[in-house]
């Protein structure tokens, strides 16, 4: 691990970045969010959460206790009082009177469409779980998910809630093998999933994988539900195999949830970690609840009445577990899912979603904001995006640039743009702007929220002076913090509680500015060390896509012999940009040169390599590791959890003849 703190000065590029955005008057006259937010956090911290947790959640039971603290790490959170996710969720909302109100407008890859009311989904998730008893799943007992973005995969994830199984969703894109380790890990007793889903145009299948998974032994599963989705043939083990259109349908849609203590389960969700085994992230009931539903009212201005709120996050990543379906289905929010590809049957196919449905919040990842920047302007100028209000970025550094035509043309000038900082682990945003309070600074994901502790320390784990780079840290616990790993107590302590004393690490590298406001600089591991000077993959990458030539940018630090690491970046060039007309050398020394402006002459990357496509994961995190290889003149690792797989392939082709400009 390097230290991101040593070497300021190679960090002044992203903090160089002077425009702001002050939230406007119109705005600031109806947000939920207002700044005595702070105070009140501040003046209580613990007290806050269990007044959020009194006016956000109902209980079945009320709780006594806040926060115990005395096992730490280990936390619990309003621990003697219970409640039920899926009632929290939906039945509360029927019983307030607003059952005809839309929670989800579905749209599928393919066209067709489906409008669930409150009232719809009551009666959809009482099936479910009465379905899932007469499966002979009780509390407590784990069910896998294996699902394409579709509503049963909504009505399956609340239907464990509402009997107290803990769900374990595998994201789609995963392999057999991937889910195999899961269901073993979590030694799940169902497995629910569809014969497929749409995605590019073409049915995808997933039935065929969950049956190879269970081939390779997997003793704790009794039953498969199985969703029909797109009607391909699927093999069927009688006895195992269930229709979910048989067994939901037939069961009584009358189901009373089951109250559990604060504490109880709620999910696992695997993440990767540094090393190969993927690590069962747990979260459970009361907490968990609480932070994602005052995350997404305040963060998002949610409105419940008027809105139309849209995450574009698949449910087999933590953003689609907390801001598909807990955070905005607690809050009572009517809700988008779209099923498939941004550009499936073309390029405007998420646009015209928003301009379909009148989409007024729209919560998606930076990848695929550079992606429709590298798709050009007209695509969504061509569509009534009037509707939008609220725009937000997760899930990796949002770079200036892509930032400001977030807001220009998605946004039409108008919209506050949300940076929100979070984690599987942290299981709700702890680090973002308030719409209506900050004032936003492209780029940078700001202030923790009320009631978050966060800070940015050195090596020591002492505090850094404002205008210092270094690792970011929690420094208090907070409700939706993970509660362990699944089946491995030490790991977590090791993960996350041992690199400082009593303080959560996050892993990522961060800088305060001169105003104290929090710019994330990516993993630790992807700062890059370079003759003794520390810089950041995502300040290379942020330079890189400020010339008018760059879509999108990827930096490895790859090993040099001379220099400790080297910068070698990869670039996709717009498709309009005069650098296409120009060769691979000439383009290299153009961007050299640029970065050298940019930041100075030490972060010139080495090498410079033009391809076509980056390697991604589903959930669009670039995989650095593949290209550090790549970079390295190593045989490609592990590329199994890549969207496209024939991405490597591109990139190699491209590479024959790769040329090198070092100087
Ligand atoms: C990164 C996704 C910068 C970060 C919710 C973190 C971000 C990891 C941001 C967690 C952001 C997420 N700015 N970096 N706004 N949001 N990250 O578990 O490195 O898939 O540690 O959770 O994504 O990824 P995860």
């Amino acid at each position: 691990m390097t230290d991101p703190a040593a070497e300021p000065s190679a960090l002044e590029n992203l903090l160089s970045e002077d425009r702001r955005f002050p939230p406007a008057p119109e705005f600031v006259a109806q947000a939920n969010a207002h700044r005595d937010l702070y105070a009140w956090a501040a003046a209580d911290r613990v007290g806050f959460w269990a007044d959020q947790a009194r006016e956000l959640i109902t209980w079945q039971t009320p709780f006594t206790q806040t926060l115990d603290w005395s096992n730490a790490p280990f936390a619990t959170w309003f621990a003697d009082g219970t409640l039920n996710a899926c009632d929290n969720a939906v039945d509360r909302h029927v019983r307030a009177g607003h059952g005809d109100r839309v929670a989800l407008y579905f749209e599928g890859e393919p066209g067709d469409t489906r409008t669930i009311t409150y009232a719809d989904l009551q009666r959809e998730v009482s099936r479910a779980a009465n379905a899932l008893q007469a499966l002979g799943v009780t509390t407590g007992d784990r069910v896998a998910l294996y699902m394409p973005l579709i509503p049963e995969a909504v009505v399956a994830m609340l239907a464990c809630a509402r009997i107290g199984a803990p769900h374990s969703v595998v994201f789609g894109g995963f392999s057999a093998e991937a889910l195999h380790s899961r269901i073993l890990d979590a030694e799940a007793k169902l497995v629910v999933t569809a014969d497929g889903g749409y995605r590019r145009g073409n049915p995808t299948s997933l039935k065929p994988a969950v049956d190879e998974a269970l081939a390779k032994g997997a003793p704790t599963v009794e039953h498969v539900l199985v969703v029909r989705r797109t009607g391909q043939p699927v093999d069927w083990t009688e006895g195992r195999d269930v229709w979910w259109h048989e067994a939901v349908a037939a069961a009584s849609d009358e189901h009373t949830p089951v109250p559990v203590p604060a504490e109880h389960p709620l999910f696992i969700l695997y993440t990767s970690g540094t090393t190969g085994k993927p690590k069962g992230v747990l979260h459970t009931t009361g907490g968990y609840l609480t932070q994602c539903a005052y995350t997404h009212l305040n963060v998002f201005d949610l409105k419940p009445d008027t809105d139309v709120y849209w995450c574009t996050a698949d449910i087999g990543w933590v953003t689609g577990h907390s801001y598909v379906v807990y955070g905005p289905l607690v809050n009572g929010a009517t809700q988008v899912i779209y099923e498939g590809t941004p550009d499936t049957p073309d390029r405007g196919r998420w646009w015209d979603v928003v301009a379909k449905y009148r989409v007024s919040i729209l919560y998606t990842a930076p990848t695929a904001i550079r992606t429709c920047m590298k798709w050009g302007d007209d695509i969504p100028a061509a569509r009534d995006l009037s509707s939008l209000r609220v725009l937000g970025s997760v899930g990796e550094p949002i770079n200036p640039e892509a930032w400001t035509w977030y807001r220009r043309v998605i946004g039409g000038d108008r919209t506050p743009v949300v940076d929100t900082w979070w984690q599987t682990e942290t299981g709700a945003i702890m680090i973002s702007p308030l719409p209506g309070v900050t004032e936003a600074k492209p780029g940078s994901a700001q202030v923790p929220l009320p009631g978050v502790a966060a800070e940015v320390v050195d090596d020591d784990g002492t505090p850094v002076p404002n205008g210092s780079g270094g690792y970011l840290v929690i420094t208090e616990p907070w409700p939706a913090m993970l509660r362990g790993i699944w089946g491995d107590p030490d790991r977590y302590v090791d993960t996350y509680w041992s690199r400082f004393k009593h303080l959560y690490f996050a892993g990522d590298g961060a800088k305060k500015d001169e105003d104290g406001d929090i710019w994330l600089l990516g993993r630790v591991d992807d700062v890059m060390n370079v003759s003794g000077h520390r810089l950041s993959t995502t300040e290379i990458e942020s330079a890189l896509v400020s010339h008018p030539w760059v879509a999108e940018a990827a930096v490895v630090g790859a090993s040099d012999e001379t220099t400790g690491q080297a910068v070698v970046a990869f670039v996709i060039l717009r498709g309009d940009s005069e650098g296409l007309t120009r060769t691979p050398a000439e383009v290299e020394a153009e961007l050299r040169a640029h970065v050298a402006t940019q930041i100075g002459p030490i972060a010139k990357p080495r090498q410079i390599l033009v391809v076509p496509e980056l390697p991604k994961t589903r959930s669009g995190k670039i995989m650095r590791r593949l290209l550090r290889d790549v970079a390295e003149h190593r045989a490609v690792g592990d590329a199994t959890t890549l969207a496209d797989q024939s991405v490597m392939d591109l990139i190699a082709a491209g590479l024959s003849s790769p040329a090198s400009a070092a100087d």
